[in-house]
């Protein structure tokens, strides 16, 4: 069979095919009895396993290959066993490879996110399926080369090796959560249409960070602790990704952040125990816990201390928030002030929107958050048929239901967090749209 053979069986009325190795499977009796759920095992459909047991150590015995002997159909053809060739003319042809079970919301830049079912599988996200948010061709970066250029006061260069950063700062580690601004953008859209890349909930992640503290840097480089009280001063950062006019991807976060030893804000040059993947800014990025992802800046060249903000196209005239009634007409985005910390946050990943669920027991599963190191003191989940309540802090919640819903009831659920700072998620979306669907919050 040839590789779009096996990917046209993707569901159990096509046949459900996967291939490991160069054998192809036929798994559809099996999907009903995947220890891990039918609908992890669906993900897979019409493509290769590798990448998914990679992930889940679990099938790495040998009793799960002879189980999976019993389905085989046939193999692949000896040419498609070969991975596709290069285009050399194509400026996102040197891209990292990516995991398949991502869902691309653009392919060139790569902006993805991981299924909700798998964002919850675990409360790290694994590198592999760590939402990805690129405005431009990956860059290609040399480590033995690499060097990061870091302006003092007076004129004087800080520069930096990978090998230096690592060795002359210590390394601190930190557990973040990751939010892109455009997170739930689609559900806005839904409203009235806005301008972005449709993300679903999964353009959020959490990674345990490594790397040197950004403050430990800028003091090495000669700020002291007190610069920029006269007025609010900037470190402003900048990435090797570059546009056609050489323009790089850049941003900015107040210096006074930059300093904090509480803030822990990092060059972060470790991800999960593992070196950066390239997707993610390799070999050094900026890591900025609470604030919006446009911030963390990847690939990191540069760091500037300055009286303003970056100049960035997307320091100034983007990732912003506008009321509902501002449209492209009206918009100045020097009126509005660029978005830092974000605000609170939470949304269901399991059951599905439409899935038709089990009478009885229900475990619901979803993820709540907020920005500035404001933590989340309550969930809640009221489910709808019954008019009855129930409560917990997310992650994860049973629903019990005193008697079984009549079959074919539709079930609402719907989930809302509250943070430290009693900040509450908006009921509904319409008050909160904007026209570049940001900040969207809203009850789940
Ligand atoms: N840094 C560079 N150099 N280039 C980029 O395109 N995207 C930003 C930020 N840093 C970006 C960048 C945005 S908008 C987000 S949400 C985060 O990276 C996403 O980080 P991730 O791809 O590791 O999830």
């Amino acid at each position: 069979y040839t590789r779009a053979e096996v990917a046209r069986h993707r569901t159990p009325s096509d046949r459900v095919w996967v291939t490991y190795g160069a054998e192809v499977f036929d798994v559809t009796d099996f999907v009903e009895l995947h220890p891990g759920g039918p609908d992890k095992i669906l993900l897979a459909a019409g493509g290769a396993l590798e990448p998914f047991w990679a992930l889940y150590a679990v099938h790495s015995q040998p009793h799960v290959l002879e189980l999976l002997r019993d389905y085989k159909v046939g193999e692949l053809s000896p040419e498609d066993t070969a991975p596709p060739a290069g285009d050399t003319e194509d400026p996102f042809a040197g891209d990292p490879p990516r995991h398949p079970a991502l869902r691309v919301n653009s392919l060139k830049p790569f902006n993805a996110e991981p299924p909700p079912e798998l964002l919850t599988q675990s409360f790290l996200t694994p590198n592999e399926l760590f939402f990805t948010r690129n405005h431009l061709p990956v860059p290609a970066v040399e480590p033995g080369s690499y060097r990061l250029r870091v302006e003092g006061p007076g004129g004087r260069v800080l520069s930096l090796s990978l090998a230096e950063l690592r060795r002359r700062f210590p390394k601190h580690e930190v557990t973040a959560t990751l939010q892109c601004a455009g997170n739930r953008r689609s559900e806005m859209s839904r409203v009235r249409p806005v301008k972005g890349l449709a993300w679903d909930i999964g353009a959020i992640s959490t990674a345990r960070w490594g790397g040197a503290r950004l403050r430990d840097v800028l003091l090495a480089a000669g700020f002291g602790d007190k610069t920029g009280e006269d007025g609010e001063w900037h470190v402003c950062f900048e990435g090797l990704d570059v546009d056609a006019s050489g323009t790089p991807y850049g941003a900015s976060i107040p210096l006074k952040r930059a300093l904090s030893a509480e803030a822990e804000v990092l060059l972060a040059y470790e991800m999960n125990g593992q070196e950066l993947p390239r997707d993610h800014g390799f070999p050094v990025r900026v890591l900025v816990p609470g604030v919006v992802g446009a911030r963390s800046v990847k690939w990191l060249r540069s760091v500037v201390v300055s009286p303003s903000e970056s100049p960035s196209h997307w320091q100034q005239n983007d990732y912003k928030g506008f009321c509902p009634s501002v449209d492209w007409d009206s918009v100045d985005f020097r009126a509005a002030p660029a978005i830092q910390e974000l605000p609170v946050q939470s949304a269901i990943t399991e059951p599905r929107p439409g899935a038709a669920v089990p009478a009885g027991e229900l475990t619901v599963k979803g993820y709540a958050w907020s920005g500035g190191g404001r933590e989340v003191v309550r969930g809640s989940w009221a489910r709808g048929w019954a008019g009855g309540k129930g409560e917990a802090i997310i992650p994860s919640f049973l629903l019990l239901f005193a008697a079984s819903p009549p079959p074919g009831a539709r079930l609402d659920i719907v989930c809302k967090a509250v943070d430290s700072s009693y900040n509450v998620q908006p009921d509904s979306v319409a008050p909160i749209w904007n026209l570049r669907g940001v900040l969207s919050n809203a009850w789940h």
